[in-house]
């Protein structure tokens, strides 16, 4: 039997329904009822018979951070996937990043060993790649440089590698993907889906830097592929092009039928708009939308290479533009 954290997310509950479709047998973990509605409305871009689907799952309720909850969802369990993370990248939130992408990892990978699970995949993403000069293509090979002004959430991203690695030498066999930006239909209040509904909602500027990025069915078919394999670990970059972010709201923005984003966000714009969403944060209490390292990312230059995939699997990515169209119009039949 197979084991996904985050089942609840945009990755997990993609990766549920492929699962389910290929007649696996899945147990996946949740922490809060409401959030099953996501698993739902993802497995509904799929099929009207979504129901039957997820009735397949066996669901678990237990979190990474709390251990004899997390034995329980292990027992007849043969592989792990784990995509359970905080994804965030305001800074006052590094407490809780730490706990649930260090220590919910360490926790994940040490009943791995406790297990004998056969073989894990952990989705990890490329902030924990280092840079390059000169726009040189960033491999599996670039390697993070603890010197950089990295962000909280490549921190403790790079941190659950490290303790994935760490199981590695105590025995598990393991996968860890890097992908770029997921573009998947489904959940549209927060993470990549929210920038549809951005879009939707008018988007006026774009900014100078580059964006990877790669389609859900991609990262979860190249996911279930690298568990089938002899391939233990090794990290893989998922980045199936890399797009400025200019080309990347425009397409965004004609995929569901909104007006163009026109405007250069100049560098003086963009960090008037962090800071005024600091300001925001303290007097409103609401989550940051903009912090100094999304501001930095918008305007990056990167060139994300997947050879490595690539040559391995002998796989050939989606068409960005594809998905990009294929999620909008998902979007627009959800909104209606
Ligand atoms: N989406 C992207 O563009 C992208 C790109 C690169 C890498 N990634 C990586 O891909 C993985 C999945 O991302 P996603 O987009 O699916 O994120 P997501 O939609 O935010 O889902 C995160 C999942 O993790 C679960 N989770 C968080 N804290 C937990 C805890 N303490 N115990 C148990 N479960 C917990 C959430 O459960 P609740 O529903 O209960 O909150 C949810 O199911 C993450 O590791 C992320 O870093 C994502």
């Amino acid at each position: 039997m197979i084991l996904v954290t985050g089942g609840t997310g945009l990755v997990g509950a993609h990766l549920l329904f492929k699962l389910i479709s290929d007649g696996e047998k899945v147990k996946a973990i949740y922490r809060n009822e409401k959030k099953l509605n996501n698993v739902k409305n993802v497995f509904s871009c799929y099929t009207e018979d979504f129901q039957t689907y997820y009735n397949k799952v066996d669901w678990v309720k237990a979190d990474i951070i709390d251990i004899p909850a997390l034995t329980e969802a292990f027992e007849g369990i043969d592989y792990v996937y784990h995509c359970a993370a905080f994804v965030s990248f305001e800074p006052d939130k590094y407490h809780l990043l730490r706990k649930t992408n260090i220590e919910g990892t360490a926790n994940v990978v040490n009943l791995c060993c406790a297990f004998n699970i056969k073989k894990l995949c952990y989705v990890s993403s490329i902030a924990t790649l280092g840079m390059t000069l000169n726009n040189e293509p960033i491999t599996e090979e670039t390697i993070w440089n603890p010197e950089a002004d990295n962000s909280v959430y490549g921190i403790t991203k790079y941190g659950a590698e490290m303790e994935v690695w760490r199981a590695t030498q105590e025995g598990l066999d393991a996968v860890i993907v890097n992908p770029g930006v997921i573009l998947g239909a489904g959940i549209w209040r927060y993470g990549s889906g929210s920038l549809f509904k951005r879009a939707r909602n008018g988007l006026k500027h774009y900014t100078t830097g580059t964006v990877g990025l790669v389609s859900i069915d991609d990262v979860v078919t190249i996911m279930i592929r690298l568990m089938k394999s002899t391939i233990k670990n090794e990290r893989f970059v998922l980045v199936a092009e890399n797009w400025t972010y200019k080309q990347f709201l425009q397409a965004l923005a004609v995929s569901v039928n909104a007006d163009l984003p026109k405007k250069l966000a100049k560098a003086s714009l963009l960090k008037f708009a962090w800071k005024l969403d600091w300001l925001k944060t303290k007097l409103t209490g609401k989550r940051r939308r903009l912090t100094k390292h999304i501001v930095k990312s918008l305007s990056t230059e990167k060139d994300y290479n997947s050879d490595k995939v690539k040559n391995t699997l002998n796989y050939a990515f989606k068409p960005i533009d594809n998905s990009i169209k294929e999620v909008g119009a998902i979007f627009l039949k959800q909104e209606a």
